[in-house]
């Protein structure tokens, strides 16, 4: 018989028992009981605060339980929480038209809603397949050939690069070059092509403005002996590279890509799914280099506290299935109480002086990391930009020999001792499965919070420098 859950105050060791924890063996799985959450800060059940240094995975861009969002889901909870798509909700509408106007382009788009950063990916996948179906075989369609099982054999190919997370279902982490993909191996989705990583701390090619065009150079060259157009649907990118080392690109590369893309008929989609809604400092990291994406994918802190993800099609996408049926779709799609929370945090986040306080900040944020580079010889790269860095952690400045392999992602290396330090000494959450230390506030981090965090890494950052000798 199932014990009375109500009999037992150690909820966390019931969630230890039978919650399947992510990405984890689940032996040890040792959870923290929460009594609450406030701000960038977790109170543990225990009396102790946490900072959430990773923004509970770039989740939570507004802090937890931000009073404008809280009120904006309890007014909607009391009129309509989810209805299909075959009826219309006022958030649903509402979000749906802020999106389409907040990513560039003209406005007319169409905007996909779902619940996960992956599931975003997949309809942006499937699109792009079926869009170059219907661009090169589709034709003019009368109504009686609208016929699921005649559509889409496709030029299908998708350009992903190796450092890049798309998520965990199976186009998704086919789609990503992380090593998770390796647990999707040796059935991953077939047609996708891996290109070189626009890395300016780790080029394969020369650094400057050389180097870029080198990388270019080089995946035209891919892109033609993938059979170019008849073969290849769309690049798929994370604009910032965040799971695999947040890495902003190099100047000029995300331009030289879109005019690529646009010389050889593919599309361009941008996986924003972790960089959006403010994290950069803008409300896209597209935004910094003025490029436009023919889809666009959100998720995370989208729907703020509701799992909601968007997958928004350029106004040429969206023509495409005005006449060809769009072969995707899932339930709760358009789920009004994550639309009203949406709306309420894009709300927030468009307020004057939002985004320019982020910038401002993390310029300031920046400038503290970098000094922390200047005293801790096994700090080999600070980079980011916004609330979105991180500091690369080097046994050799000068051979730029890791401490923790990209490839090592489950190994047990100092990386993870540090963010063991954080947490126990310093009361600063930063999941350790990185390079090196994520620096990921919430936006509404203050200058004191974020002086609290750099204290507390100037710290950490004694235990990977004795690992140098
Ligand atoms: C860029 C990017 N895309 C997609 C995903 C997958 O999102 P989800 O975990 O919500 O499926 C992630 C998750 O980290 C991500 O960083």
């Amino acid at each position: 018989m199932e014990p009375s859950f109500l009999e037992s105050s150690d909820f966390a060791a019931t969630q230890a028992r039978h919650l399947m924890q992510c990405w984890a063996s689940q032996r040890g799985y040792a959870p923290i009981p929460v009594a609450e959450t406030r701000g960038c800060w977790i109170h543990t059940s225990d009396g102790r605060r946490i900072f959430d240094l990773r923004s509970a995975h770039e989740c939570i861009n507004l802090g937890f339980n931000h009073p404008h969002v809280l009120e904006a889901m309890r007014r909607q909870m009391d009129k309509v929480v989810y209805v299909t798509d075959d009826f219309a909700t006022e958030p649903t509408a509402r979000l749906v038209q802020k999106l389409a106007h907040l990513c560039p382009g003209k406005p007319d788009k169409k905007v996909f809603l779902s619940q996960s950063g992956a599931s975003a990916v997949e309809a942006a996948i499937k699109a792009a397949r079926m869009y170059q179906y219907n661009r090169v075989f589709g034709g003019p369609i009368r109504p009686d050939d609208i016929d699921a099982p005649r559509q889409y054999p496709y030029p299908y190919k998708i350009i992903s690069r190796y450092r890049s997370w798309h998520g965990a279902t199976a186009g998704a982490a086919s789609a990503s070059g992380d090593p998770r993909r390796w647990f999707q191996e040796p059935f991953t989705v077939p047609g996708i092509v891996f290109a070189p990583d626009a890395h300016p701390y780790r080029s394969h090619f020369c650094n400057g403005s050389e180097g870029v065009a080198a990388q270019l150079q080089f995946l035209e060259y891919l892109i033609e002996q993938e059979g170019g157009s008849n073969k290849v649907a769309a690049v798929l990118i994370e604009p910032v590279v965040g799971s695999n080392g947040i890495i902003p690109p190099p100047p000029g590369y995300l331009a030289g890509l879109r005019k690529l893309c646009d010389d050889w008929n593919l599309l361009l989609i941008a996986d924003e799914t972790m960089t959006g809604l403010g994290r950069t400092g803008r409300m896209l990291a597209l935004e910094h280099d003025g490029i436009e994406p023919d889809i666009l994918v959100l998720g995370k802190a989208l729907g703020a506290y509701c799992p909601l993800a968007a997958t928004i099609f350029s106004e040429t996408v969206s023509r495409s299935f005005d006449d060809h049926i769009f072969g995707h779709g899932q339930s709760f799609s358009g789920h009004a109480l994550g639309c009203a929370a949406a709306v309420a945090s894009l709300e927030v986040i468009e307020a004057d002086g939002f985004l320019e306080r982020v910038r401002v900040d993390g310029e300031y944020l920046g400038k503290a990391l970098r000094e922390l580079a200047n005293r801790h010889p096994s700090v080999g790269d600070v980079r980011g930009l916004g609330f979105f860095w991180t500091l690369e952690l080097v046994k050799d400045r000068e051979t730029k020999e890791p401490l923790r392999r990209f490839t090592e992602k489950y190994t047990p290396t100092v990386v993870g001792r540090l963010s063991d330090f954080l947490l126990r000494e310093r009361q600063v959450y930063v999941p350790s499965d990185k390079f090196g230390i994520w620096v990921v506030p919430p936006l509404v981090a203050t200058r004191s919070e974020l002086d609290f965090v750099v204290e507390a890494i100037d710290a950490a950052l004694d235990i990977a420098d004795a690992e140098l000798g």
